[in-house]
């Protein structure tokens, strides 16, 4: 019978960059995110002869396939079970042509559905370890609100919850830029990073930074949160900069800008940008409609917009 899972994506506040160990994806440092409500995978995984991945409706070949095969038969051995194969149908509800990740849904979902599928009984903190070998970022996606992943420098490094029905009524507004796939992969740009001599202090600044949005969602103090998230995602993109490569484009600074001066007029409003050019923008609940007339003052057509809000960790469910 098959095996269904549901996965929200999730926006790193203070982002994982660089790993310690890259084939156990162990990260250097801390990092801390919001899963998003609008924005998820769904995935059915079945028994079958042979490998098979279908995604939204199309059969998949190629690197693509190859990762996520390479990471069940890693699943396999993990769990000591012998291997089979799989049929795996996941459904994107990223706006991927949009340029949205979907690595941390993606693979929060298929080890949440290849647990319910071998009967496995997770605990949360097992399955988030489970879902880290496939994509770090998806170790984080197990939980619903605020999400915490400590550096850890054994194989044990996984996510913990830390608010997970935030009172704190925050909204990410994601700005699209248009254009095609990024040249550099997270985990290339992660690993050239590491060359940066400024990448011990990026590690220190992350732990600060870790500290500082732990006590901010204590508090529910949105603008402490929102000054910490701005400035590590600023810090991330320097660290980029200083091995000689870029993912931000002048769209993504103006996004920056714009942030700055809807503070200078009282709106907290702060600034992010992962691996790519789009960039995002958090506020507070009842200031998104000011923030999005902004944006289209500013931008107009040049910038698409999608709204989320805190979303759920992940489900899983057997057809019986
Ligand atoms: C900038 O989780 O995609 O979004 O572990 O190599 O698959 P791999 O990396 P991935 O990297 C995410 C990078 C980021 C920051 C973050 O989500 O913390």
């Amino acid at each position: 019978m098959p095996s269904f899972a549901r996965a929200h994506t999730n926006l790193a506040l203070v982002k994982y960059w660089g790993k310690e160990d890259e084939a156990l994806r162990l990260p250097s440092a801390p990092s801390l995110s919001v899963t998003l409500d609008a924005f998820y995978t769904d995935t059915r995984l079945s028994k079958a002869d042979t490998n098979e991945f279908v995604l939204d409706g199309k059969k998949v070949a190629g690197p693509e396939a190859d990762r996520v095969f390479s990471y069940l038969s890693r699943l396999f051995s993990l769990f000591s079970l012998p291997k089979e194969g799989l049929l795996v149908e996941s459904r994107n509800f990223v706006p991927k042509s949009a340029g949205f990740a979907s690595s941390a849904s993606a693979f929060c979902a298929l080890a949440a559905a290849f647990a319910e599928e071998f009967g496995l009984d997770l605990t949360r903190k097992e399955l988030s370890i489970a879902a880290r070998l496939g994509s770090g970022s998806a170790s984080r996606s197990v939980y619903g609100g605020f999400a915490e992943w400590k550096e850890g420098g054994t194989g044990e490094s996984f996510a913990f919850p830390l608010d997970e029905n935030p009172s704190m009524g925050i909204s990410v507004l994601f700005l699209s830029f248009g254009g095609g796939e990024k040249e550099i992969s997270s985990t290339e740009g992660m690993r050239r990073s590491k060359f940066s001599p400024f990448f011990p202090v990026w590690r220190q600044e992350c732990r600060k930074a870790c500290g500082e949005a732990e006590s901010a969602i204590k508090a529910g103090d949105f603008e402490k949160l929102g000054e910490v998230a701005e400035k590590n995602a600023c810090q991330m993109h320097a660290l980029a900069l200083s091995c000689g490569f870029s993912y931000l484009s002048g769209l993504s600074l103006e996004a920056l800008r714009l942030a700055q001066n809807l503070r200078k007029g009282s709106v907290p409003c702060y600034w992010s940008c992962d691996a790519g050019k789009n960039a995002a923008l958090l506020c507070q609940k009842g200031d998104a409609g000011r923030v999005k007339q902004a944006v289209r003052e500013a931008m107009g057509a040049g910038a698409r917009l999608f709204e989320a809000g805190p979303g759920k960790g992940v489900e899983a469910w057997r057809e019986v």
